[in-house]
């Protein structure tokens, strides 16, 4: 179910007086009055606030306190203090959902430019080739919906701007993150993002694009089964704490903008040489598996359709537009 509907606005402003606060408690008359509701309706709102992990101190004759805010993403959290003019304007925000993808391409023709789709825990989280994605609590897993006016053939690209968006905002948390071609993030050898265009388009025409994006920010090591344990890190342990998601979000939804605009006002070689030098692949030997035949030799650029740019043994250029890449 989706969280928070109707109540938000009320709810954004009563949760920003209290942050406002400062440690100072605040009566209910006295934030009643500021946004134009009852004590018994404040009294109401804070009951909901509690309900959702907010630390609330409440005392009769003083009023309330904030004591402590909880670990989750909703809506009204990340709304305030959101720094970008188009991306998360609108946010669909939900406890659990199979997909945020899924979810992204159900709502896309009826959705703004920029629309966003997040849940706290995706039960089928989708991963390239077909593959699942695990997101478990304490993940980002979150959806954007973007309608620009470009050619089905230029939509790969966009895959390259988010790696360079999401590689620039975690690489302000102090991590060296890098870009495996074509849209892993890793941190050294570890991969701690993954990222899934997805295209509805007619003929040439490009309806909607589904960018979804899976960051194991503070999920739990224990929670990464499998195989995905070896392979997988998370900016919790990587950081050494866990980080602040919502004010993560935020400056990534502004920084994903800042490329994004970039994309559709410049030169697309500027984000190539971004990504270029953001890259962790150019200068490796890799194979890659692609759905026709494996590849082998050095990966020495990429091209302005996405595609990366390999040098084999004997000397012959080949670009490949996707597949598996395995460093060698
Ligand atoms: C990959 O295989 O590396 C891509 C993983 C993409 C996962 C994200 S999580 C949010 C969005 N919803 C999904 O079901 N998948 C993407």
């Amino acid at each position: 179910m989706e969280v928070g509907i109707f109540v938000s606005n009320k709810k954004s402003e009563i949760i920003k007086i209290l942050k406002d606060s400062e440690g100072k408690t605040i009566s209910g008359e006295e934030l009643g009055h500021r946004i134009g509701i009852s004590r018994t309706m404040v009294w109401k709102y804070m009951r909901l606030l509690v309900d959702e992990g907010y630390g609330i101190e409440s005392s009769p004759k003083r009023g309330y306190l904030l004591k402590s805010v909880p670990d989750l993403l909703n809506r009204d959290e990340i709304r305030m203090g959101l720094r970008s003019g188009f991306i998360g304007q609108q946010i669909h925000y939900f406890n659990e959902l199979e997909s945020t993808n899924i979810t992204a391409k159900e709502l896309a023709y009826g959705a703004d430019d920029g629309t966003v789709v997040i849940a706290e825990v995706q039960k089928k989280g989708r991963g390239r080739l077909g593959r699942e994605w695990l997101s478990p609590h304490g993940g980002i897993w979150i959806s954007i919906i973007l309608k620009p006016t470009i050619s089905l053939t230029h939509v790969s690209r966009l895959t390259l701007v988010a790696g360079v968006a999401i590689a620039k905002s975690m690489r302000k948390l102090g991590v060296d993150a890098r870009i495996k071609w074509p849209n892993d993030i890793l941190i050294g050898d570890k991969k701690v993002c993954g990222i899934l265009t997805e295209v509805n388009a007619e003929i040439e025409q490009v309806d909607y694009i589904v960018i979804g994006i899976g960051i194991n920010a503070n999920v739990d090591m224990n929670d990464l089964i499998g195989d995905v344990k070896n392979i997988a890190t998370t900016l919790w342990s990587e950081i050494g704490k866990p980080i602040d998601r919502v004010s993560f979000i935020q400056d990534l939804l502004f920084d994903i903008e800042q490329e994004y605009i970039k994309f559709m006002t410049q030169s697309f070689s500027g984000i190539l040489d971004e990504w270029t030098s953001l890259s962790d692949t150019i200068g490796r030997q890799i194979t890659i598996m692609t759905p026709y035949n494996i590849v082998e030799g050095k990966a020495v650029g990429i091209t302005d359709d996405g595609a990366l740019v390999i040098k084999n043994s004997d000397g012959r250029r080949e670009d490949i537009m996707a597949g598996l890449c395995i460093y060698t």
